[in-house]
């Protein structure tokens, strides 16, 4: 007889984009002739820089001839894309990452939930609340977790709240935690962490033997200076943090897949036998074990978004959807709607009208505005009567969707 992790039978209904494309699809097939815009997930819509496609079909060139041909890469990937990533998005910020405490792989949803391959299952957990749904979906199906509540709450998880009132910037738990997520610039928040905050968070780790996972997955979409890009800018952070970082946002990579994990040789957490145990090599095994490495194609793509004219190229991709953030933020504002995020991030959080529930507005808009965003709900209680709008798509569908917005809510 066939056991199933029963794990899985705790998971709440779908995972939210599935369910909202569910609920899309319903709406097309009744309406064939309406014009959807999708604002909902964060999916890139823009082609890839020049400078990477150039790259990527040198590689391919590389690939058809045999002298030039490869077969499997290194499993924590390329020196030509880990040394690129620790110069540009680390040294030279003054931030202490030697390029082989990069893992790279195919994507910051996947790190995140195999990341946990190499953690106990006693661990206590917190999440922020509204939080990226990957990190509380994982641990359930890791049996991190007990059931959930009637209002989605799984036991045994500690959910900190962000809400208007503290800023989106969680309080420290007033329970013991061994892991915590942060997210930051936050998804689904479009909120920032200041220094002083990430400090806080790190002294916390620190005093109590905890490990931060730290998803940077929006670092590049950060304008203001003081606020820090990776942990690794926070004093003491390489002994309690990973860190989560990703080419789908910056370069438009959500189809290519490519991202990477920083584990500090420094970090190390106690086996139960007291002996001091490297994470970095524990990761180290897991993804040789269980991963052959990211495409070599996908990583020569990759690391043209450090030569110059790649950089250039994704700086101008990153300021074309932060000028639709700024355009939504400013167009929602304007008929009166309170709006947080898409300064720092390609993300608005809003506050649905007329105190509507997140899912009652997401139908409200999809019927009448033909307009696709995602209900704040989805991403936990906290979230609800809140919405996210995305800031990936052309400028076209943006200034429709706006006038789309103001209409659907008239
Ligand atoms: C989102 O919309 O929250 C993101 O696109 C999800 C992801 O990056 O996996």
């Amino acid at each position: 007889m066939v056991h199933i992790n029963e794990n899985y039978l705790k998971l709440k209904a779908g995972y939210l984009f599935p369910e909202i494309a569910r609920r899309v699809t319903a709406f097309t097939e009744t309406n064939p002739t309406a014009q959807v815009i999708k604002l909902g997930i964060g999916d890139v819509t823009e082609p890839l820089p020049p400078a990477i496609v150039a790259a990527m079909h040198e590689a391919v060139d590389e690939m058809a001839n045999a002298p030039t041909f490869h077969g499997y890469g290194p499993e924590q990937g390329y020196a030509f894309l880990r040394n690129p990533i620790a110069e540009h998005d680390y040294q030279n910020r003054g931030v202490n990452v030697s390029a082989d405490e990069i893992f790279v792989s195919d994507g910051s949803k996947c790190d995140t939930g195999n990341i946990l391959d190499i953690l106990g299952t006693d661990n206590r957990i917190a999440i922020t609340d509204p939080v990226y749904p990957v990190y509380v979906d994982t641990n359930v199906m890791a049996g991190h977790t007990g059931d959930a509540d009637e209002n989605g709450r799984y036991a045994g998880l500690v959910y900190l709240p962000v809400t208007e009132e503290n800023g989106f910037v969680p309080e420290l738990p007033d329970e013991p935690v061994d892991i915590i997520y942060l997210c930051y610039p936050n998804n689904p928040t479009g909120t920032v962490a200041t220094k002083e905050t990430l400090q806080k968070w790190v002294d916390y780790a620190r005093a109590n033997g905890s490990l931060i996972m730290f998803d940077a997955a929006y670092e590049a979409f950060i304008s203001d200076d003081s606020i820090p890009r990776s942990i690794y800018e926070i004093e003491g952070a390489r002994e309690v943090a990973i860190e989560f970082r990703s080419f789908s946002k910056n370069v438009g990579f959500t189809g290519v897949r490519c991202a990477f994990t920083v584990v500090p040789k420094d970090l190390k957490v106690k086996a139960s036998c007291e002996t001091d145990v490297s994470l970095h090599q524990l990761w180290n095994r897991r993804q040789s074990t269980k991963f052959n490495g990211a495409s070599f194609i996908v990583q020569k793509g990759a690391a043209a978004a450090y030569s110059p004219d790649g950089q250039q190229q994704k700086k101008q991709l990153i300021d074309f959807y932060m000028t639709n953030a700024r355009l939504l933020k400013e167009g929602l504002e304007a008929v009166g709607i309170t709006v947080y995020g898409g300064e720092n991030a390609p993300y608005v959080w809003l506050r649905t009208p007329n105190n509507l529930s997140s899912w009652d507005f997401f139908d409200l808009l999809l019927n009448k505005g033909h307009l696709v965003g995602t209900p704040g709900s989805g991403f936990g209680g906290a979230g609800e009567g809140y919405f996210r709008l995305s800031a990936f798509n052309s400028r076209e569908n943006v200034e429709a969707a706006i006038e789309r917005f103001k209409a659907a809510i008239d």
